[in-house]
């Protein structure tokens, strides 16, 4: 289905409302119509002498074209802006159900502009264009029923030049259409460039890349100009040929009614009459065609918002599974995954078992794929092949609100919301007490800090948790996963920047867990961490190359000894800790 065919569907649950608009503009231009009818009557009656009756017409028609014009506007502005936001909302609730990979490709500023200023320039050109083309649609059928009462053979010779009035324009505004999205992208990319500067200002000035980012920045905009020129060019030549082709009817329409009145068919009065309703009828398809453009631009500015929103949703439909009892036997079997658009796997045939009570760690070098088997078991990304199973059944058949209570995650590079503390712990659970919240932030060592905060838990931690450190920020997403109390908890290179007071506090949480059959997996890059677990597999280039208890995996002289030579570090648990590998 075309754009614009969905752009009038999505004002569908307005129809009423706009039957109403459409009718207001008829009564109102019938009103506008009736004004000379009435002005050539007034002179009579004032000769007459019957002064009411010349003036009480005018002002009932002049009261009641405002009242009109006054309910017509409100309305309409209503229509619009309901209009606008289930369009957003719509597009909101798109996003988040969305693939993470083919969000991150699309960047976050190309999605938050389809969210915002896409759905605002359809209300906009919407607004501006409709209203117009309404009202002066509903005039130009007023003044057409009038001519075509007047003199039918040449109100028909206008009906048949129109389309070719139309045709012309058409063409022009077709070339837009298709501009349209264009300019949008490249407005998109700007802002996108303009928001990720800003985000990583810090970056950008420790390198002295003020000159590259502003060189970068302007070549973005220079493309939206140029594209922006393009469409003022179209807009011109549009505007051009709709006056042009105006202007040949006019002068069409005096020849043909003057052989009319030659052949005696018509009379002068009558042909004069004509053509001062046909003058103000041209004027009407006029800027009936020089607001086409708009219109189309408007549909063409719908047409990435219903383009988004067609995108099937990627997020399998969750299962409906959720035992009072879950065990936390997490099993991966031949799990393989590639990402979109990418051909290499960045996982090959995974096999892994994390049982109730025990610490699995996973060790392995940057880029081993050790965060994607995070997200894969977050549900972030579905495998390419292979199964992830829960006690024994695929994770998909789980409820998805049950699954995130019990399996929790703290990723390598949590994100915070620009909330309270407190929010940011119990983010997600709803309502929970500060004993909770407190009793959290004390496991991982993060209650100190927080009493520190000249408002403690109440402080805002700034946008993306930007006024925390990287150690703090990572203490507070493991005390937000660690308040769901979860059967499975996941650590994702979790002590790369805690400080030390941190790390012992978290450390002895992980250990704990062995009491409370809480099973953990935790992912390093630190061979010293990796030998505190019950079980340790190298995941290597997407592979698991050796697994097993960690005083085997690590022994010197074996296979994972001398891979953990190779990035820098030694096999034996306690020394060599030098967390090279913790960025990974
Ligand atoms: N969103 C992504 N899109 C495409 N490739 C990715 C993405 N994230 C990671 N990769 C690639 O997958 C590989 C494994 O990355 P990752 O799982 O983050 O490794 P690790 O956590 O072990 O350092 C890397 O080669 C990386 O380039
Ligand atoms: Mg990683």
């Amino acid at each position: 289905m075309g754009a614009g065919r969905r752009l009038l569907l999505s004002l569908s649950p307005e129809r009423r409302r706009c039957a109403a608009v459409i009718g207001l503009m008829a009564a109102s231009a019938l009103g506008e119509m009736a004004v000379p009818y009435y002005m050539g009557r007034a002179s009579d009656w004032v000769a007459r002498e019957d002064e009411l009756a010349a003036i009480l017409p005018m002002v009932l028609l002049g009261l009641s074209s405002a009242v009109t014009e006054l309910v017509c506007d409100v309305t309409f502005v209503g229509i619009l802006s309901r209009t606008q936001s289930r369009l957003q909302r719509r597009v909101f609730a798109a996003v988040l159900r969305q693939d993470i990979a083919e969000l991150r490709t699309d960047g976050a500023g190309d999605v938050a502009t389809r969210v915002t200023r896409d759905a605002e320039d359809v209300r906009e050109a919407l607004g501006e264009a409709l209203s117009l083309l309404l009202w002066y649609l509903a005039r130009g059928v007023c003044l057409f029923a009038t001519m075509a009462w007047l003199s039918p053979r040449m109100a028909l010779l206008t009906a048949l030049a129109l389309p070719l009035l139309l045709a012309l324009p058409r063409a022009v505004g077709h070339f837009q259409q298709a501009l349209a999205p264009q300019m949008q992208k490249a407005q998109a990319q700007a802002s996108e460039v303009a928001v990720e500067t800003f985000q990583a200002m810090a970056t950008v000035r420790s390198f002295a890349n003020e000159d590259g980012a502003a060189a970068h920045y302007r070549q973005c905009l220079q493309q939206s100009h140029r594209l922006e020129m393009k469409d003022v060019a179209l807009y011109t030549v549009s505007a051009w040929t709709s006056g042009f082709s105006a202007l040949a009817l006019k002068v069409g329409i005096l020849y043909y009614g003057g052989r009319l009145v030659a052949a005696g068919t018509v009379s002068t009065g009558d042909l004069v009459t004509f053509l001062l309703y046909q003058m103000q009828f041209t004027d009407v398809v006029e800027v009936l065609l020089c607001y086409y453009p708009t219109l189309t631009k408007a549909v063409g500015s719908s047409e990435k918002i219903f383009e988004f929103l067609d995108r099937e949703p990627q997020l399998t439909p969750s299962g409906t599974m959720a035992p009072s009892e879950l065990q936390g036997h997490l099993q991966l079997e031949d799990v393989w995954f590639s990402y979109p658009g990418r051909q290499e796997p960045v996982l090959k045939g995974v096999s892994l078992e994390l049982r109730p009570g025990k610490v699995l760690a996973v060790l392995g070098p940057p880029g081993g794929g050790k965060s994607t088997l995070v997200a894969l078991v977050s549900r972030l990304h579905q495998p390419t092949a292979g199964r992830l199973l829960l006690d024994g059944h695929p994770l998909p058949t789980y409820q998805h609100s049950y699954l995130c209570r019990q399996v929790a995650v703290v990723p390598q590079e949590p994100l915070l919301f620009a909330r309270s503390l407190h929010a940011n712990i119990s983010y997600g659970l709803g309502c929970c007490s500060r004993a909770q919240v407190t009793a959290a932030a004390r496991q991982v060592g993060a209650h100190n800090f927080i009493t520190r905060l000249p408002q403690g838990y109440d402080t805002e931690v700034g946008e993306l948790g930007g006024q925390l450190s990287g150690g703090q920020r990572q203490a507070v997403a493991i005390a937000r996963a660690l308040l769901r109390d979860p059967r499975i908890l996941i650590l994702d290179e979790h002590s790369s920047a805690l400080d030390t007071e941190c790390q012992q506090q978290v450390e002895q949480e992980i250990l704990a867990a062995r009491g409370s059959g809480r099973a953990v997996l935790m992912v390093t890059g630190r061979a010293a961490l990796a030998a505190q677990a019950q079980w340790v597999a190298v995941l290597e280039g997407g592979e698991v190359c050796q697994q097993g208890p960690p005083h085997e995996v690590l022994r010197p002289g074996s296979h994972t000894w001398h891979l953990l030579q190779d990035w820098g570090q030694q096999g034996a648990p306690g020394e060599g800790d030098r967390g090279s590998g913790g960025e990974g």
